[in-house]
């Protein structure tokens, strides 16, 4: 499994007078089937450092190290859900599922069955043939998610995936990414504004300062595991270890605000 190492990154915009420092000093590292979680305020450069770690932005200064080699673009291993919905509008729901196994030359039979077992996966049986614009919101974003899981990558880079829906579909595909993580293995890069939602998914959760976004403070959790063993959301959140660890992420956040 990639490791992904980050090192002394710096990202900057050309745009304005002098430019815009989005990003100043970042260093960490993806193990291996982690979970790290960014949080932080809106415009802080979360958005930048997952384009950076795609391999979409070439870093300013510093570097990033895909099994210490420097990125060099994107690359298979790594799988992306974009902040703005990215799917093939022309495309059925399945079709856009399909699109990167169409890419790697699976046979039709073969795609359209791991497009529907991906779907159904997502609570999402029967819309294989569905157009875009018959589905809610929460749906398409779960056929993104399904898109991004069928390429199988090995490092999944996911931005704000959750942030438009509610409070229910929003926590049962919370407990779906981490039953998914568990049978995978994969390394998951997590962007997120919801405190409650790092602290539930996080190995780490990593909190960014305002812009340019520095990291102010890193907390290792366990409770995606503990949800792993006893299968309950609820009383994983509503336990005082989990209240406690998430005030203290709250803290870092309110404290990053100055
Ligand atoms: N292409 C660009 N050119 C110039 N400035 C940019 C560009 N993209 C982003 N920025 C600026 O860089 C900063 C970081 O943007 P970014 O999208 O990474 O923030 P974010 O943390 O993802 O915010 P949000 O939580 O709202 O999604 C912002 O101030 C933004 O205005
Ligand atoms: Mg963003």
């Amino acid at each position: 499994m990639p490791r992904l190492v980050v090192d002394q990154l710096s990202m900057r915009y050309p745009a304005g007078a002098g430019g815009v420092a989005a990003l100043e000093d970042i260093s960490f590292t993806l193990e291996p089937g982690e979970i790290r979680v960014v949080l932080g305020a809106s415009g802080c450069g979360k958005t930048t450092l997952l384009n950076a770690l795609a391999g979409f932005l070439p870093p300013s200064s510093g570097r990033i190290l895909l099994d210490g080699r420097p990125l060099a673009g994107p690359g298979a291993e790594r799988g992306v859900v974009l902040q703005k919905q990215a799917l093939f509008p022309w495309l059925t729901a399945g079709g856009n599922v399909e699109f990167p196994l169409r890419l790697r030359g699976w046979p039709r039979a073969r795609r359209r069955a791991e497009a529907e077992a991906w779907l159904a996966r997502l609570g999402l049986e029967g819309c294989h043939g569905q157009p875009l614009h018959q589905l809610s919101g929460g749906m398409r974003q779960r056929v993104e998610l399904a898109r991004a899981l069928a390429a199988d990558p090995a490092i999944l880079l996911l931005d704000e995936p959750f942030g438009a829906l509610d409070a229910f579909t929003r926590e049962s595909l919370q407990c779906l990414l981490l039953t998914l993580w568990r049978d995978s293995g994969k390394s998951l890069f997590f962007i997120t504004h919801s405190v409650e939602e790092a602290a539930f998914l996080g190995s780490t959760v990593m909190v960014l300062s305002p812009r340019p976004g520095r990291v102010i403070h890193e907390s290792a959790l366990t409770f995606n595991r503990a949800f792993l063993q006893g299968g309950d959301a609820r009383a994983v959140k509503a336990d005082p270890a989990f209240i406690a660890a998430r005030e203290q992420l709250l803290e870092a956040v309110h404290a990053s605000q100055g």
